[in-house]
């Protein structure tokens, strides 16, 4: 058979980078609902990774975001050593106006029919509350309150991850893992970020921050008051004098051509996801001389707290999981400084490895 490279399928299953399993498209007509539901890979076990729900531009908008990040989960999971393959789902929507109870429960429906191949959890523009409703149709549904089973905000742990990141950034750098006296800036400072900054300062570093929400900043200025700076944006914070981290915690897409050739700082490592533009930004940096921790090998913390939830959830287990990003981290500049390659293709390979190996057995 000829293989057919512009049709819906391709499109749906990205063929072109190595494929998805299955692309679930879901309507509710009662409630209005219109999700997509992408499994990338069940190869470490179900696919695992939160529910976006988000006013898209366009359909294909959608259709791409889940498929990205998706596959990006895959990533995630493997590398955290989680039993679980890589799956997301996003609701077509602005949340403010169209999420209704009704509406949850007929997502929780959709995720049912899969029959546990693909496990949901909280992401931008969905909740623990929005978990515990989608819960009653669904039981492959983590992210859960406290109060129904669940472990709740994921964020603590996030942080917690990003942090073992950075000490491993620092040990790797300079010989020791402590951050005191290195100057660290952290751009968003919302549920994750200013988590890091208690940790940051917690272990004597100087931390600058910024925020699009003046709340935000404010909130953690007058919380640790007179030792932390603010600037007004993220240009001011990544071109910082004298600034040694730079730790996004933000949107995505933080790393590109104009924000690496003025970075100050020689390490970069934070929470948020995708932070690489577009590729070749990672062999920008590497070029420069600045040492990236991959993203999702360092903001793996919250989904090893999802992913404990399955199993009852206990928080000193997570915390000891979320520790080991230390090692995990360290590995990935040793194996890139073997290989030649920037750390995120270094993990990258880890990870595709991971997920061969377990397709074989
Ligand atoms: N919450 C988690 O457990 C978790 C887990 C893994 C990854 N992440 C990622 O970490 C990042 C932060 O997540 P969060 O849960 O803290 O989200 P959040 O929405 O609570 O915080 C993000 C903060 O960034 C600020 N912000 C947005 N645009 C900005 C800009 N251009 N400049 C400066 N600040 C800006 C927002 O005002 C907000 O305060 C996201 O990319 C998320 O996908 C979060």
């Amino acid at each position: 058979m000829t293989e057919v490279t512009d049709g819906v399928l391709h499109t749906l299953f990205r063929t072109d980078q190595g494929g998805h399993e299955q692309v679930v498209l879901c309507q509710d007509r009662a409630s209005g609902l219109k999700a997509v539901i992408a499994i990338h890979s069940t190869a470490l076990g179900p696919a695992l990774g939160g529910t976006r729900f988000y006013p898209y531009a366009t359909e294909e908008d959608a259709v791409a975001d889940a498929l990205n990040l998706a596959r990006g989960m895959s990533y995630k999971n493997a590398m955290a050593g989680l039993g679980h393959g890589g799956g997301k789902a996003v609701i077509i929507g602005d949340p403010e106006r169209v999420k209704t109870e009704e509406l949850l429960l007929a997502y929780g429906r959709a995720v049912a029919s899969l029959g546990g191949r693909y496990v949901t959890a909280c992401d931008v523009g969905t909740y623990v509350t929005d978990m515990d409703i989608v819960a009653r149709e669904c039981e492959w549904t983590t992210g859960r309150s406290p109060a129904n089973g669940g472990a709740g905000d994921s964020s603590v742990l996030t942080a917690f991850g990003v942090f073992q990141g950075m000490r491993a950034s620092a040990q790797h750098r300079w010989g020791d893992p402590s951050l005191r006296g290195r100057t660290v800036g952290v751009a968003g400072v919302g549920k994750v970020g200013h988590h890091l900054v208690d940790h940051l300062l917690a272990d004597g570093a100087d931390v600058v921050i910024t925020d699009v929400r003046e709340e935000s900043v404010r909130r953690v200025v007058e919380r640790h008051a007179g030792r932390v700076a603010a600037v007004a944006d993220t240009d001011a914070l990544i071109a910082t004098p004298g600034l040694d981290v730079y730790a996004p915690c933000a949107l995505g897409g933080a790393l590109n051509d104009e924000s690496v050739a003025v970075l100050t700082a020689s390490v970069v490592c934070g929470a948020a996801n995708n932070q690489l533009a577009h590729p070749g930004v990672e062999k920008d940096l590497a070029d420069r001389g600045i040492l990236y921790a991959p993203d999702y090998v360092v903001n793996a913390g919250g989904v090893i707290q999802v992913a404990d939830e399955r199993h009852g959830f206990d928080f000193e287990r997570c915390k000891a999981k979320a520790s080991r990003i230390f090692d995990t981290t360290l590995d990935i500049f040793a194996h890139a400084k073997e290989a030649g390659v920037p750390p995120a293709a270094a993990a990258d390979r880890i990870a595709e490895q991971r997920m061969a190996e377990a397709g074989r057995a």
